[in-house]
């Protein structure tokens, strides 16, 4: 496993309005797809293409174009469909499964409630989606279930993460294809297994209480 940590002063201002509690649902739900836009950028740069044939106004040229099969995005609900949109802004090119996972309160590990995936992922790039890496168990479980339908390259793309869910990750999946793209590495975990300082409960602030 790859970690990049983004660095960018537009990315860190960005996070900074997202980590404020004063700030509201409609612009955290705002602020997360901009800096998915921005996220995007260097999580596609190994993106595959293939030649491909054009005539601009001038001349004929060769560009590129999205390879075959098409990427996967892969959102974890709830969190992680806030971060959809933003991505196929930019990546349109995709398919999209999803994994519902929702972490026990108390024992902190992930329980898997939904899972929409293609059956075969050889050879898909897929690119997992979820603003938070606390324990990691739920993004490691979503990094399984992909790599064990065949996908070769994992990309994740995170806002915060704590240290331990780095290490967790680290731990999974020594020498797998995943690399995991986030915007900020925070202290830690407190008692509840929420990220010191963080940005709070990502699927709360995004659509509210549920339970
Ligand atoms: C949050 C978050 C991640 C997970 C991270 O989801 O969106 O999916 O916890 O924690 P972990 O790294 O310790 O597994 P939550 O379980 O709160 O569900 P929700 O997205 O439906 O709110």
């Amino acid at each position: 496993m790859e970690l990049h940590v983004a660095d960018h002063p537009l990315i860190d201002h960005k996070m900074t309005l997202l980590r404020d509690e004063r700030t509201s649902s409609s612009m955290f739900r705002e602020l997360v797809a901009e800096l998915v836009n921005l996220l995007t950028y260097e999580a596609t740069r190994s993106l595959r293409v293939v030649p491909h044939e054009i005539r601009t106004p001038v001349s004929a040229m060769t560009g590129v174009t999205v390879a075959a099969p098409l990427p996967l995005a892969v959102p974890i609900i709830r969190a992680g469909l806030g971060m959809l949109d933003g991505f196929l802004k930019l990546m349109p090119y995709c398919e999209v499964g999803f994994v519902g996972i929702r972490r026990n309160e108390e024992t902190l590990q992930p329980e898997t409630y939904a899972k929409r995936l293609p059956e075969d992922l050889a050879d898909r790039q897929c690119f997992v989606l979820d603003p938070m890496l606390a324990t990691g168990g739920s993004l490691a479980a979503t990094v399984q279930f992909l790599l064990d339908a065949g996908a070769t390259e994992v990309n994740a793309i995170c806002l915060v993460a704590a240290p331990q869910g780095v290490e967790l990750m680290r731990q999974r999946f020594p020498d797998a294809n995943v690399r995991v793209l986030i915007a900020a590495l925070d202290e830690g975990l407190n008692e509840h297994g929420f990220i010191v300082p963080g940005l709070g409960d990502a699927g709360d602030r995004l659509y509210g209480v549920v339970d």
